[in-house]
């Protein structure tokens, strides 16, 4: 679905992403694990087209999206869930998820009654202005959005952080319902606890270079990630 081949990314004169190498397949929960300032956020905003100085290939089902604006990105298919979650505070929860399905050029299966059936918690809060909710609540919304453009790959920045174990455990049915229907996923999160009960593949990510690689399996078997990466 997407690959990322040596990508390098800068800010200003800031080296911040080296020879990236990054697949993320069909169908499947791939996760992008590393702790603060290794560089997540920025291999996410440089697949939606967000960083100006960057080179290497992005492709999206083998069409090259690495020149194209965010916003051709998004209509070829791409949803990101930014770790700031992007909602508009002043509109409803309906509203927010009219609007993200309104601006979206892919139709599909996706419509409000679906984003609903996937989390009731936003049904019930319909009504609630973005602001009001709670960090999970906007976190389920900011999901609710980008599914609501019907794409084919959706890129979510940390979905877990600072949220309350029953949120989190939501959220990890929740993603793995998307999957399920057949949205491949691209996640950020600083540690595996969470990333190895739902993804397939993970890719560790440490100053900028990818670091180790492999199935949920093998990657927690690697001893040097277990220490640092696996931490209770
Ligand atoms: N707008 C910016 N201008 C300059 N440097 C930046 C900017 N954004 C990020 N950086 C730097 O790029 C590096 C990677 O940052 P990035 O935000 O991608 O990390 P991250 O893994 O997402 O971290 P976090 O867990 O804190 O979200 C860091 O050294 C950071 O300081
Ligand atoms: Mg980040």
């Amino acid at each position: 679905m997407l690959k990322i081949k040596d990508l390098n990314a800068y800010y200003g004169k800031s080296h911040a992403l080296w020879d990236i190498n990054l697949e993320a397949k069909e169908n499947q929960i791939t996760a992008l694990v590393g702790r603060n300032g290794m560089g997540k956020t920025t291999t996410l905003k440089c697949i939606m087209g967000l960083i100006g100085n960057k080179t290497g290939s992005i492709t999206l089902k083998g069409e090259s999206i690495d020149k194209k604006q965010p916003y051709e990105i998004a209509k070829f298919g791409v949803s990101y869930v930014p770790d700031n979650l992007g909602i508009f505070p002043t509109l409803t929860v309906e509203e927010n998820i009219l609007l993200a399905s309104h601006l979206s050029k892919q139709k599909g299966a996706w419509d409000l009654e679906a984003v609903y059936a996937l989390f009731p918690k936003l049904e019930q809060l319909k009504n609630s202005k973005g602001g009001h909710l709670s960090g999970g609540e906007k976190k389920m919304l900011s999901i609710g959005r980008a599914l609501a453009a019907n794409p084919k790959l959706i890129l979510i920045d940390e979905p877990t952080e600072g949220l309350a174990p029953l949120i989190v455990q939501t959220l990890a049915e929740a993603l793995k319902k998307i999957k399920d229907v057949g949205i491949t996923i691209l996640m950020t999160d600083q540690n595996i606890n969470f990333v190895k009960h739902i993804a397939d593949y993970a890719y560790i990510i440490e100053e900028g270079r990818i670091k180790h690689k492999g199935t949920i399996e093998e990657i927690k078997k690697s001893p040097e990630v277990v220490l640092k990466y696996l931490s209770v």
